[in-house]
């Protein structure tokens, strides 16, 4: 194993977990007038009706497909389905939520270059992370005949290990990724990078996004009108020096 593939798989993903969560915090304490999707609709919502629709659903879907599929451990899923067939699965629905994704964020990333309005208006970082985001949809995209060709499930098992000893400190996860092909370990680090550009663009709108589930389940909002059927005067706040 060389030096780089062990920073990379190492070392890496807990640079970009530190900052992701540190400079999220950091962003929020000191700049939550930044803190934004800074949607571009009153400049032209053609395009970004189906664009930012479809883009979302796939992004989301393979966002929690990740998610659940690298974190849960074997011996959970055993039970249900076997490897071979849960790496079908990931393949089939990822395919369909990636090329989903993919149509959503064509159409963005070409409204954002092509649209002298939006292009003005874009800052640099909103222009990269469309572009990051396009690259490595279509690296994750060129991963399927891959994972098609190893049809037993042991590249899967070998990321979902890779990913699980990361999160509970386990050292030797950068070692079973050593023999796998170049397009997974470039999808690997370009992931990781996100999560490192993350809290410097507008992608921090994400924490807000899951934030707003909260609503579901908050208290209600009491509201009380300052028109209310008492004596006039007697419904004025007291003065704390007001005599009994
Ligand atoms: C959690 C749920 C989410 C909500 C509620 C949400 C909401 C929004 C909204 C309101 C916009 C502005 C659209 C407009 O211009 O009017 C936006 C844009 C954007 N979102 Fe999300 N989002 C979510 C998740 C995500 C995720 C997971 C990603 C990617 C990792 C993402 C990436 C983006 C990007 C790149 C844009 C800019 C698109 C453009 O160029 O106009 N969003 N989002």
């Amino acid at each position: 194993m060389s030096a780089l593939h062990n920073f990379f798989f190492s070392i890496y993903p807990y640079i970009c977990l530190a900052v992701f969560l540190m400079g999220s915090l950091a962003r929020f304490d000191r700049d939550q007038y930044t803190w934004k999707s800074d949607s571009s609709q009153l400049l032209r919502k053609g395009s970004l009706r189906w664009g930012s629709n479809l883009f979302h659903i796939g992004i989301l879907f393979l966002f929690f497909g990740h998610f659940a599929g690298l974190l849960t451990p074997h011996s959970v899923y055993e039970h249900f389905i076997s490897a071979p067939d849960k790496q079908l699965m990931a393949v089939y629905s990822g395919g369909a939520a990636g090329f989903i994704c993919f149509i959503g964020l064509s159409l963005l990333l070409h409204r954002r270059l092509f649209d002298p309005r939006i292009r003005l208006t874009s800052h640099r970082t909103d222009l990269a992370i469309l572009i990051i985001l396009w690259v490595q949809l279509s690296i994750g995209l060129a991963t399927l005949p891959l994972s098609l060709h190893h049809s037993d499930g042991g590249v899967m098992m070998a990321l979902g290990e890779w990913a699980q000893r990361l999160v509970t400190f386990r050292p030797g996860g950068a070692e079973l990724l050593v023999g796998l092909d170049w397009t997974y370990k470039i999808h690997l680090v370009l992931g990781m990078t996100i999560f490192l550009l993350f809290p410097f663009s507008r992608l921090v709108h994400v924490w807000s996004g899951f934030g707003s589930l909260a609503y579901l389940i908050r208290p209600y909002q009491i509201v009380r009108a300052r028109r209310m059927n008492v004596p006039q005067g007697q419904n004025q706040p007291r003065r704390p020096d007001a005599s009994v």
